[in-house]
C-alpha cells in the first residue's frame, strides 16, 4: 500500500510537471484527487487496513494529497503568471511612443489679412462698419452717384436677384449707408470690409465673389492730403517703410478726384521688372474725395462737409504681400496653400 501510494505520487508530479495549460492540470487533479481517484479510494479502504497500518498509511495518503496538491497549485500559479504576463504585453503601452501630432487649424490668408488691414484703420480712429450682401440698385448704384442707364454702371456687371435687389458689386453701399445712419451732422470716419460679387469669368486675377475693403471719412475740411497722409501710413505700414506711394488721376463716378494708388514694387524698387510690368509701381487701390453729390444724397451740406473714399481688394494685397499667383487659391480650400499661412 505504500509503495503505492509512493509511486502515485511520483506518477502525479511527472504529469503535473509534464502538463502544458491549466486545462492539463485540472485533468490531473481530478485524476488523482477526485471522488474516483485513487488516493481517495486508498483512504477509503483503510477500513480494512490492521490497526498498525492504518495511521502509517493514514499519514502517507494525506502527505501524498498535500503534496500533490502543493504541486498542482505551484504549477497552477507558474500559468497563472504567464497568462498574466501574457496579458500585460498584449495591453501593454508603449510610453515611450512619440504621439499623434495634432493638426491646429487657423485663420484663413484672406480673414488674417482682413483683421490686419482692420486693426491698423482702427489704429488711426476708423471704427469698422458692416452692410447687406444683397443690397438695393439705391444703395449699391444711385446714391453714389451712379443713376439708372448711367453708362458707368458698366464698370461692374452685376447679378441681379430683382430689378430692385442685386449681390452688391461692390462694398461702397455701406458709405452711403453710414452717412444715413449718422444723418448729415456727425463726422464718419469708418471702413467696411466685405464679399462682394460680379458677374465675370472665373480666372486667375478674377473671380465673381471676392472681398473689398471699403475706406470712408467725412468731417469739416478734410483735403486730398488726408488722404493720401491716410494710404501712405497704411501702405507703409503693410508693406513695408520702404515703400513708396503714388496717386494717378482716375475715374470713379462716386469721387471727385478720383485717384488710384499705386506702390513702388517691391522687386526692383521702381526701376521696373516682370513684377510690376517695367513700370515699377504696382497699383493697390482707388479712391478720391467723396462727390458733392454724393454727400448731398446722404444728407451732408457739401458746403461744410467734404471726405474722403476709398477702395481695395484684400485678395490683391495678399496677392502681392505673399507672392499668391492665382486668386482661386483664396476660394478652394486646398490645405496645402491655406495651412502656409497659418501662424503657429
Ligand atoms: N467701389 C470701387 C470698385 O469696386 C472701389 C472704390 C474706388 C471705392 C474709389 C471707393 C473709391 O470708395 O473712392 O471698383
Amino acid at each position: 500500500m505504500q509503495d503505492k501510494l509512493q509511486a502515485l505520487r511520483e506518477e502525479a508530479l511527472t504529469k503535473i510537471n509534464e502538463a502544458d495549460d491549466l486545462k492539463a492540470l485540472e485533468a490531473v487533479r481530478v485524476g488523482y484527487l477526485g471522488k474516483k481517484g485513487p488516493i481517495t479510494e486508498v483512504l477509503r479502504g483503510m477500513g480494512k487496513l490492521s490497526a498498525e497500518e492504518r495511521p502509517v498509511v493514514g499519514e502517507l495518503a494525506n502527505t501524498v494529497r498535500a503534496a500533490i496538491t502543493e504541486a498542482l497549485e505551484a504549477k497552477k500559479q507558474v500559468f497563472e503568471e504567464e497568462a498574466l504576463n501574457e496579458q500585460l504585453k498584449a495591453e501593454a503601452i508603449d510610453v515611450t511612443l512619440p504621439g499623434r501630432p495634432v493638426t491646429l487649424g487657423g485663420p484663413h490668408l484672406l480673414t488674417s489679412i482682413v483683421t490686419e488691414i482692420e486693426d491698423l484703420f482702427i489704429g488711426m480712429g476708423f471704427e469698422v462698419k458692416e452692410g447687406p450682401e444683397v443690397e438695393t440698385d439705391y444703395y449699391n448704384f444711385e446714391a453714389l452717384n451712379l443713376p439708372k442707364d448711367h453708362p458707368a454702371r458698366d464698370m461692374q456687371d452685376s447679378f441681379y436677384v430683382t430689378e430692385e435687389l442685386l449681390m452688391r458689386t461692390h462694398t461702397s453701399p455701406v458709405q452711403a449707408r453710414t452717412m444715413g445712419e449718422y444723418k448729415g451732422n456727425k463726422p464718419v470716419k469708418m471702413i467696411c470690409p466685405g464679399k462682394v460679387y460680379r458677374r465675370d469669368t472665373d480666372d486667375a486675377t478674377h473671380s465673381h465673389q471676392f472681398t473689398q475693403v471699403e475706406g470712408l471719412y467725412v468731417d469739416k475740411n478734410v483735403r486730398m492730403s488726408d488722404l493720401k497722409g491716410v494710404l501712405n501710413q497704411f501702405a507703409k505700414q503693410f508693406f513695408g517703410e520702404e515703400r513708396e506711394i503714388r496717386l494717378r488721376p482716375s475715374f470713379f463716378p462716386f469721387t471727385e478726384p478720383s485717384v488710384e494708388m499705386d506702390i513702388s514694387c517691391k522687386v526692383c524698387h521702381g526701376k521696373g521688372c516682370s513684377v510690376c510690368k517695367q513700370t515699377g509701381w504696382i497699383e493697390i487701390l482707388g479712391g478720391g474725395m467723396v462727390h458733392p453729390d454724393v454727400l448731398k444724397m446722404a444728407g451732408y451740406d457739401p458746403e461744410i462737409y467734404s471726405g474722403f473714399a476709398f477702395g481695395m481688394g484684400p485678395e490683391r494685397i495678399a496677392m502681392l504681400k505673399y507672392g499668391v499667383d492665382d486668386i482661386r487659391h483664396f476660394y478652394t480650400n486646398d490645405q496645402r496653400f491655406l495651412a502656409q499661412y497659418h501662424q503657429a
